[in-house]
């Protein structure tokens, strides 16, 4: 692993991703710590430092106990240990909906802790003059519509969006009102496939989906979802590793070796050096 210095890095930006409307899918992943980010890095366009951490990373039931001080120390991790996609940090629940002004002071806190150069928001219509605020301020904001985690206790639980025509055409306003109040990418969760192809084909900001089908114009996953750590994952997800499985095989086999007395092996050994002949 290396940890980058962030002299001399040259990142994808926020308008090389705004510019990436209608191209090439863009490739988002979550990182959450250095290492991974470094892994992750080269074949991402965004980092998402997700508040999917609560879950993924520190046992939470849900996003809604996640701290500004966890966002801020997981987002300098990955900021160190990579050097190419452009980072993003979540904002947390409660650190943004009471008003411009506080939203304005944590973003801005986000980044120069983290030196991320974007934060995400978790968009609403009600949310939007929020957005256009941080936005007229100078601060790069990428939206969520759909699928809100934070608002699952709110709504009882984690629920597909828009597949009602009320749900329907509150999504595509939401979509409508962010894009309007300047975020440079918009995050679309856990809608119908005709609702995101609706959404992406009317708004001039680029789509990123999760749970949205191949419409969009970029796709996120969890990284510890796509990397098959946990034993359930949502239908939207496709494993690309059983690293639940690598890790059980890996300590079970440890354990057996230490309690068998097979391990450390004289070659996992330090000897004292034999004295000098005289
Ligand atoms: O917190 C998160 O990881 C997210 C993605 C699922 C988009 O918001």
């Amino acid at each position: 692993m290396s940890i980058h210095t962030q002299e001399n890095v040259k990142r994808i930006s926020v308008p090389d991703i705004a510019a990436k409307k209608g191209g090439e899918p863009m490739v988002c992943l979550t990182a959450y710590d250095a290492p991974m980010a470094g892994l992750l890095d080269p074949h991402c366009d965004v980092l998402l430092v997700g508040d999917s951490l609560g879950m993924a990373v520190h046992g939470l039931p849900n996003t809604v106990g996640v701290t500004l001080e966890m966002m801020i120390l997981h987002g300098q991790a990955v900021v160190r240990g990579s050097r190419h996609a452009l980072v993003v940090v979540d904002m947390p629940f409660g650190s943004y909906e009471a008003g411009p002004a506080v939203a304005y002071d944590n973003c801005v806190r986000v980044m120069k802790e983290t030196g991320a150069p974007a934060v995400k928001l978790e968009t609403s219509v009600e949310l939007a003059e929020t957005v256009a605020v941080l936005v007229q301020r100078g601060i790069p904001v990428m939206g969520h519509i759909g699928l809100r985690p934070q608002a699952v206790l709110a709504e009882g639980g984690f629920k597909a969006k828009g597949r009602t025509d009320m749900e329907r055409d509150r999504v595509l306003a939401e979509a409508r009102a962010v894009a309007d109040a300047g975020a440079f990418c918009i995050v679309i969760e856990g809608v119908a496939e005709s609702l995101a192809r609706e959404i992406t084909e009317t708004i001039d900001t680029p789509t990123i989906g999760i749970g949205a089908s191949a419409a969009c114009d970029g796709q996120v996953l969890v990284v510890n979802d796509m990397l098959g750590m946990f034993d359930w994952a949502p239908k939207f997800v496709r494993r690309y590793a059983d690293l639940r499985g690598e890790i059980d095989r890996a300590a079970a086999a440890f354990a057996s070796d230490v309690r068998g007395r097979r391990f450390p092996a004289e070659v996992e050994t330090y000897f004292s050096k034999k004295p000098a002949s005289q």
